[in-house]
């Protein structure tokens, strides 16, 4: 592939594609619209009068597979890494404070939002009223995560981080995924 040829993106449907790992900030960048997409389905159960089955699936599958690990791959190599990297001018720490406020409220709801899902998925039942408030109150948290992130911590990190920090990044979020590190590459500091 030719350097400069643009990533290809997916519509977020998916699970964000491991290829993408070699370049984590692509991999988190897509990631977020994943999670756009699943805030976007999770509005879709919220109003509906009947539970779409299938909707509801593909939300608790993300949930449980997906979402932790994205927070994780932030919260453990991430940030820390743009602590480490940004200069006072960046001003970063406050956006971080406060999108890992987002995140902490967030993983607050998340017990309650799987069980409930799973609860309706179970028993045929439908969301009630509060189960579809405390759905809102979740994706309004997951949505103002990743739109904070993709307008200040994402560029930020692309200036700062050095390709040693990329590859410590690539490593860590292959190791969480189970999946072995890529070969030494040949490219020099
Ligand atoms: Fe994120």
């Amino acid at each position: 592939m030719h350097p400069s040829e643009p990533v290809l993106r997916g519509s977020g449907d998916k699970p964000t594609s491991p290829s993408l790992l070699a370049n984590p900030l692509d991999f988190i960048s897509e990631d977020h619209l994943r999670e756009r997409q699943v805030c976007a389905g999770i509005d879709g159960l919220t109003m509906a009068d009947t539970l779409d089955r299938q909707a509801a699936t593909s939300v608790l599958r993300f949930l449980n597979e997906e979402l932790t690990v994205h927070l994780r791959d932030e919260a453990e190599d991430l940030f820390p890494l743009l602590a480490r990297r940004c200069t006072e001018e960046d001003a970063i720490e406050g956006a971080i404070d406060r999108i890992r406020a987002e995140q902490d409220e967030a993983m607050r709801l998340l017990p309650q939002v799987r069980a409930m899902l799973a609860s309706c998925l179970d028993t045929g039942a439908g969301l009630s009223a509060e189960d579809r408030a405390v759905l809102s109150r979740f994706a309004g948290h997951v949505r103002r995560h990743l739109v904070a992130e993709n307008a200040i911590l994402l560029p930020i990190a692309r200036a700062r981080l050095t390709r040693a920090d990329l590859r410590t990044l690539s490593k860590h979020m292959r190791s969480r995924r189970g999946l072995s590190d890529f070969a030494e590459t040949t490219d020099a500091e």
